[in-house]
């Protein structure tokens, strides 16, 4: 039985700003240990899925942390040891765990498979990573940019290196939340034609450049990610060694990050390679927001477990 009041998070895209915002307010009220309604373990009896299609630390540890700490329970499931591996649709996955689970979480490497879930799953579904977005990953850098700077309407963030997909969740948020995003990037790792024609289409803020130096200059916060995601790992040795030399220009060093507002934060989603997408003395220095941003993920996946399982 589906109904069509199924609360999934899926893309910032597809969610309206009322609604972020209240995940991201509930959110703080649990980090604050005052959770908005007063229950502290809304989910007791509820039973969360993850189902990993590739690696993770901070994903798999804050959604299974965050419901615990929500009075409910997470089953986590590899695509290796399921069914899955030997070929199970994920229709057919969707439907049993849909029956077992009250909510689903995938991290996968193709959006396909997760538009296939929500097609037959009867229970709310969460991206936790696709090929083309990380929408968790970014509610909880907004989090940390609001901690640290107030609203984050009219803060200028910028993003340098590969156009890959938690820039595009930046895209989204930037028309969501009404900031404005310069994103630097080489021509070749530009973000997705689909991403930057929604954002045209919607009027978001966003500047596309390929000097970082003119993305960064004056910017409240500067954000990068490693120069090859788990969806590239497979490519080809010098497809990996043509995309470091495209992206070293766009290494976040103090001198990129002095350009900067003083008060600037530098974010990253981690896991972070030192000295190429970002130096040590700039991850590990002052004005790293990296390990409060890395926690924050638990806050915000509190917040999205809430809101669509409650
Ligand atoms: N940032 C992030 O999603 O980390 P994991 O891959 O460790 O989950
Ligand atoms: N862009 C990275 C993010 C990891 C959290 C990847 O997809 O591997």
């Amino acid at each position: 039985m589906k109904t069509a009041a199924l609360r999934h998070f899926l893309d910032l895209d597809v969610l309206e700003t009322g609604t972020l915002r209240r995940i991201l307010d509930m959110g703080a009220a649990f980090k604050a240990k005052r959770p908005l309604g007063g229950d502290a373990k809304p989910l007791a009896g509820k039973t969360l899925a993850m189902i990993f299609e590739k690696p993770s630390t901070r994903t798999r540890v804050s959604f299974e942390v965050g419901i615990r700490q929500l009075g409910g329970e997470a089953v986590i499931l590899s695509h290796l040891d399921t069914q899955l591996g030997r070929g199970e649709s994920i229709g057919d996955t969707a439907r049993v765990l849909s029956r077992y689970c009250d909510a689903i979480m995938l991290r996968t490497n193709r959006a396909d498979n997760l538009a296939e879930l929500v097609r037959h799953a009867t229970v709310p579904v969460i991206n936790g990573l696709t090929d083309l977005s990380h929408p968790c990953q970014v509610m909880a850098d907004v989090m940390t940019i609001e901690e640290r700077k107030g609203d984050i309407a009219g803060k200028v963030v910028a993003w340098t290196g590969d156009g890959n997909n938690v820039a595009a969740s930046w895209i989204h948020a930037a028309k969501r939340f009404a900031f404005e995003l310069r994103l630097a990037c080489p021509e070749p790792l530009r973000p997705h034609a689909d991403v930057l024609a929604w954002a045209k289409r919607e009027g978001a803020r966003i500047q596309l450049l390929t000097d970082p130096d003119a993305a960064v200059r004056g910017a409240d916060a500067v954000v990068t990610d490693t120069w090859v995601s788990m969806d590239q790992e497979g490519t080809a040795r010098d497809n990996r060694e043509k995309r470091h030399n495209l992206l070293a220009p766009y290494r976040v060093d103090e001198r990129l990050m002095g350009l900067a507002k003083q008060d600037a934060i530098f974010l990253h989603c981690l896991p972070a390679h030192r000295g190429e997408e970002v130096t040590a003395s700039v991850i590990d220095g002052a004005q790293s927001a990296v390990w409060d941003e890395a926690e924050n993920r638990l806050h915000v996946q509190k917040g999205i477990l809430a809101w669509c399982m409650a």
